[in-house]
């Protein structure tokens, strides 16, 4: 029993790699390192190749005798799908598409997704609940969205899957392995980050007068490893004979930019620098997980606080500027 983990050579994967590896699960990796780093592969294969080299996948499938699949593969950037979406829905939609008629074909049934609280839009109000309108509002979230989609139609042909719909993901591992590069990655966590070691970056807060409590844009910040977990609890999940479904996974806590430059302080113990931009187009104010399905069904639940996302940041940050160069 071997589990393919598609783009495990990237920030979440590599570290759902490690999380699976550390509880005596084989592990194949399929990653065409475009966008991640061989390094980051700890004590799993790495095979490096296209999720849609229908060929390969077939011989993968075969050669270790996969029984199951966790889907990071894809593009992730709003911005670069809003300017060159064909590059979006073919990698993400269609190279899914073409993986997942592969894995049909050798009888691979069982499939955790990767999608995205982007799928939300700007919700109406957090927490939010699974329940709340699909509203995506970039090609990047509209590719995860069809993801799930194509997902929920195919138990007709044996196909159970888990889409697990992340908030923010950041942190570092706990041992200081692996992290992110924030020179691929445009979430807060590591722009802080950059702005605290790099003395050519400039850290721009979009918007300040936003109506929450300080002004500043509030989100789900969860650890990177505390979502590695759920995706060993949705294979778990799936081994039990789980049907088909959907869950958010976040902590349930909001941030605000302002909170997390309050806690970066603290830790690196120097403030950050920052100028304060416009706000950007599409940028909802407050979203943050309603996790009560999550927890019910997975039986997951975030460990780790914010000081600990931030400590294994800085951590890795400080020791690793350059990533994994
Ligand atoms: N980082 C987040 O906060 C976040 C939030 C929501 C959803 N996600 C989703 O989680 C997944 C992983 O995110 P990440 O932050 O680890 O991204 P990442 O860019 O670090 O990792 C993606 C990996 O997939 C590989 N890849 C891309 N296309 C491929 C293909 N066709 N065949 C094989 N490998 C391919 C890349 O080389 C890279 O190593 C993505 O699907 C992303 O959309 C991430």
């Amino acid at each position: 029993m071997t589990t393919l983990v598609t783009g495990g050579a990237g920030y979440i994967g590599a570290h759902t790699v490690r999380e699976l590896r550390a509880r005596g699960r084989e592990v194949v990796v399929l990653d065409t390192l475009e966008r991640g780093n061989e390094e980051s592969v700890v004590d799993a294969k790495l095979i490096v190749g296209d999720i849609v080299d229908e060929r390969l996948v077939t011989k993968i499938c075969n050669k270790y005798e996969i029984t199951e699949v966790v889907h990071f593969a894809a593009y992730k950037a709003v911005g670069e799908s809003m300017t060159h979406p064909m590059m979006y829905w073919r990698n993400n939609v269609a190279g899914t598409i073409s993986l997942l008629n592969t894995l049909i074909g050798q009888g691979v049934l069982r499939f955790v997704f990767s999608s995205s609280a982007a799928v939300y839009g700007t919700p109406k109000t957090s927490p939010v609940t699974e329940s709340e309108p699909l509203a995506p509002e970039s090609v990047y979230a509209e590719t995860k969205l069809a993801v799930e989609k194509i997902l929920a139609s195919l138990s007709t042909n044996g196909m159970r899957s888990v889409s697990l719909r992340y908030f923010n993901a950041a942190g570092a591992s706990s041992d200081n392995r692996i992290g992110e590069d924030w020179l691929t990655s445009e979430n807060l966590v590591p722009r802080v980050m950059r702005a605290l070691l790099d003395k050519s970056f400039q850290l721009e807060v979009f918007g300040n007068d936003y109506p929450t409590p300080d002004g500043s844009c509030i989100r789900d910040y969860i650890h990177v490893e505390d979502l590695a977990l759920a995706h060993v609890k949705a294979l778990e999940y799936l081994e039990r004979g789980g049907e088909t479904f959907v869950c958010n996974v976040g902590t349930g806590l909001g941030t605000s930019v302002f909170q997390m430059l309050d806690i970066a302080t603290q830790v690196a113990q120097c403030s950050v620098p920052h100028t304060i931009g416009a706000r950007r187009d599409g940028d909802p104010v407050s979203v943050y997980a309603d996790p009560t399905l999550v927890r019910s069904v997975l039986d997951w639940k975030a460990t780790h606080d914010l000081r600990s996302i931030v400590e294994s940041a800085w951590n890795w940050h400080r020791t690793h500027p350059n990533g994994y160069r």
